[in-house]
């Protein structure tokens, strides 16, 4: 069984020195985007989070989620499994790993972070954190079937609930006796939701329980928070969420950041627009022209983020519908970044 710290990391690059991950993000972590920060330095990339039940309800895998195949220009990616039911995740891990499409993934990553009622109130997600012996069934469940194909399986959790539980260090401890192959803390209890700061204390906590590859995350967005991290524990890898929303480029100017000191410039508007072109690009070919416009509203609010003038771009972007207005409105803002 992979239960060996060195084999899970040596899946990844010996020549990647700084292993920095796209967090899982429902509705961004599309293909075309996870393909387009992967070709931008992302060390791996996570699916968004699907429902094990809706894939054993599925097992043919129409309606399960149209974001689960990996693009090709993806490194290492991982497919991320939401559920409260150890025999769900047993089957559907079995149904995705036979899958021809979607059994290409590297890893199956379950999610025991996930904070709205619709996912805890199941008893999934950030819930699993209030249930550790079910979360560590579940664990044992996934690891079991993962195995029978050779993948790994991870988990992402809170810190712990809320304040006056931070249990993650002592279920990261269980988990690693279920044969889990690394763990991700987003160091916010489900209290927080996505707000306040992430208490990177608890990552130093996690490490002293459990000795697998630990990953963290929570407001993670420059090479300064890595260095600042980087004093307080020995982290295996990073995820950035929030800061690489339209910005692709994070992770190349996180790189760029660890080596020289200072401000890192921002994407020139030629390679802006190619990026933002790409994507959506990428995502007309997977939804068609007017599906994949109306999806890419809200990533494009992210990509305007800081512009002169974002406010009113925002607007107009929020109403494209066809390739045409949505280029014309990109071409005028790279043109405006100058
Ligand atoms: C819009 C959005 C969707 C998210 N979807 C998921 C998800 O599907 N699975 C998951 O594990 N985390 C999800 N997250 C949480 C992020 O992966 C990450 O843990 C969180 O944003 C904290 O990292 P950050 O401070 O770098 O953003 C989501 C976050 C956001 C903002």
């Amino acid at each position: 069984m992979h239960t060996d710290r060195g084999d899970f990391l040596s899946m990844f690059s010996s020549k990647d020195n700084l292993i920095l991950g796209l967090a899982p993000m429902a509705g961004c972590s599309t293909p075309p985007y996870r393909g387009l920060v992967s070709d931008l330095s992302a060390s791996f990339t996570i699916s968004e989070l699907v429902s094990a039940r809706g894939i054993v309800y599925n097992p043919h895998m129409e309606k399960v989620s149209r974001y689960l195949q990996r693009d090709p220009r993806e490194r290492l990616y991982a497919i991320q499994l939401f559920g409260h039911d150890p025999a769900d995740f047993a089957a559907a891990i079995k149904i995705v790993l036979q899958h021809p499409v979607y059994g290409q993934a590297d890893w199956i990553d379950i999610n025991m972070g996930c904070p709205v009622k619709k996912v805890c109130g199941t008893g999934a997600g950030a819930a699993l954190m209030l249930k550790p012996d079910l979360a560590c069934a579940i664990a044992a469940a996934a690891v079991e079937a993962a195995a029978q194909f050779n993948k790994y399986v991870t988990v992402k959790m809170r810190s712990g609930w809320d304040e006056e539980d931070i249990n993650a260090p002592a279920l990261a401890r269980r988990l690693e006796n279920e044969g889990v192959a690394g763990i991700t803390v987003h160091a916010r209890s489900r209290e927080q939701f996505y707000g306040g700061k992430a208490r990177w204390e608890v990552f130093a906590a996690v490490r002293e329980q459990c000795s697998l590859p630990l990953c963290g995350n929570g407001d993670i967005k420059t090479a300064e928070d890595i260095r600042r991290l980087q004093e307080m524990v020995k982290l295996d890898a990073y995820q950035i969420g929030r800061a690489a929303m339209g910005n692709p480029f994070v992770f190349e100017q996180i790189r760029e950041g660890m080596k020289v000191e200072g401000v890192v410039p921002e994407a020139s508007s030629e390679r802006w627009l190619a990026a933002a072109l790409n994507h959506l690009d990428g995502m007309i070919a997977l939804l068609g022209e007017a599906p994949a416009c109306r999806e890419m509203r809200a990533q494009f609010a992210h990509y305007v983020k800081g512009v002169r003038n974002a406010a009113k771009y925002r607007d107009r972007l929020m109403q494209v519908e066809d390739r045409r207005s949505a280029v014309d409105i990109l071409f005028e803002i790279a043109e405006s970044r100058g």
